[in-house]
C-alpha cells in the first residue's frame, strides 16, 4: 500500500483527483465510486475541473435496501447531486435497492460488473473497518449481495436522516471480490474516527473482522489520509 499523508480532505481529494486524471490520460474508462462525506472533496474536483467524463463508465459500490432514485437520501440521488448532474459520464451504474426481486437485481449488477472492468476504485471506510456495504465477517471473495447493515454503521449514518427509525437497516453492496478485481483502489480517510480502522487496515491481520485489511493483498492500493486518521499508526 502507498500511504499519502494530507492536510485535510481538501488536499485529500485534490491528490485523488490527479491520480483519476492521470489514470483517464492512461485510457482509464471505469471508475468505481463511493458515497459517503468522505469522497466530496474530490467529487467537488471533478465537477469544478474542465475534464471531460463524457465517455467515461461509473460503477458505484452500494444502495441502500428501500430507496429509489427520487429519495434524497438514497445514493444514487447522492451521486446526481453531488457528481453526475455537473459532470455527465456516458453511462453510470448504482444498485437498485427498490428491485421487486433483489437476488436478480444483485446477479444483473455482477454481470454489469464483468462487462464493466473497473480501473479505477474509490473507497471510504467505515468505521468498523467496512469498505462498500461489507460489515466484519463478510467473505472476501463475495460478490454483490443484500447485506445486513451493523449497529455501528446505521448509527454513524443516523446523520444523514431525520429519524432513527427512517435509517436503513439493508443494503446491497458489491462484494469484496469485485472490489478486489479493481485494477487501482483509492482509499480516502479523515477524522480521528476512522483512526481504529485505518491502524487495522494497514497494520492488522488479514481477517474478515476487518474486512478493509484484505486491502494488504492488493498490489495497487493508494490510501489517502489526514493526520487525524493516520494517528493510530
Ligand atoms: C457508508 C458507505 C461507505 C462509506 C462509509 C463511510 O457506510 N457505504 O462506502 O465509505 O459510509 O462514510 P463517510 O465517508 O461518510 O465517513
Amino acid at each position: 500500500m502507498e500511504i499519502i499523508r494530507v492536510k485535510n480532505a481538501e488536499e485529500g481529494g485534490k491528490k485523488a483527483f490527479e491520480m483519476i486524471k492521470k489514470g483517464m490520460e492512461n485510457g482509464a474508462k471505469v471508475l468505481g465510486l463511493a458515497t459517503g462525506s468522505t469522497p466530496m472533496t474530490l467529487y467537488k474536483e471533478m465537477t469544478s475541473s474542465d475534464l471531460d467524463f463524457s465517455d467515461m463508465t461509473s460503477i458505484n459500490l452500494d444502495e441502500y435496501v428501500g430507496l429509489g432514485g427520487s429519495d434524497e437520501q438514497s445514493y444514487r440521488h447522492f451521486m446526481d447531486v453531488q457528481l453526475f448532474d455537473k459532470k455527465p459520464f456516458k453511462e453510470t451504474y448504482v444498485p437498485n435497492g427498490k428491485a421487486d426481486d433483489l437476488e436478480a437485481a444483485c446477479h444483473t449488477y455482477d454481470q454489469i460488473i464483468e462487462e464493466h472492468p473497473i480501473d479505477i476504485q474509490i473507497l471510504g471506510i467505515g468505521q468498523n473497518g467496512h469498505i462498500g456495504f461489507n460489515e466484519p465477517g463478510a467473505s472476501f471473495d463475495g460478490t454483490t449481495s443484500v447485506v445486513d447493515l451493523t449497529e455501528s454503521t446505521i448509527n454513524a449514518n443516523q446523520r444523514f436522516f431525520e429519524k432513527a427509525e427512517d435509517v436503513p437497516t439493508k443494503a446491497v453492496s458489491m462484494g469484496i471480490g469485485s472490489i478486489l478485481k479493481g485494477k487501482e483502489i483509492i482509499l480516502m480517510a479523515y477524522g480521528e474516527n476512522k483512526a481504529d480502522a485505518i491502524k487495522g487496515m494497514i497494520d492488522g491481520p488479514i481477517t474478515p473482522e476487518m474486512p478493509a485489511s484484505i486491502l494488504q493483498k492488493h498490489e495497487n492500493v493508494i490510501v489517502i489520509i489526514d493526520e487525524a486518521a493516520a494517528s493510530k499508526l
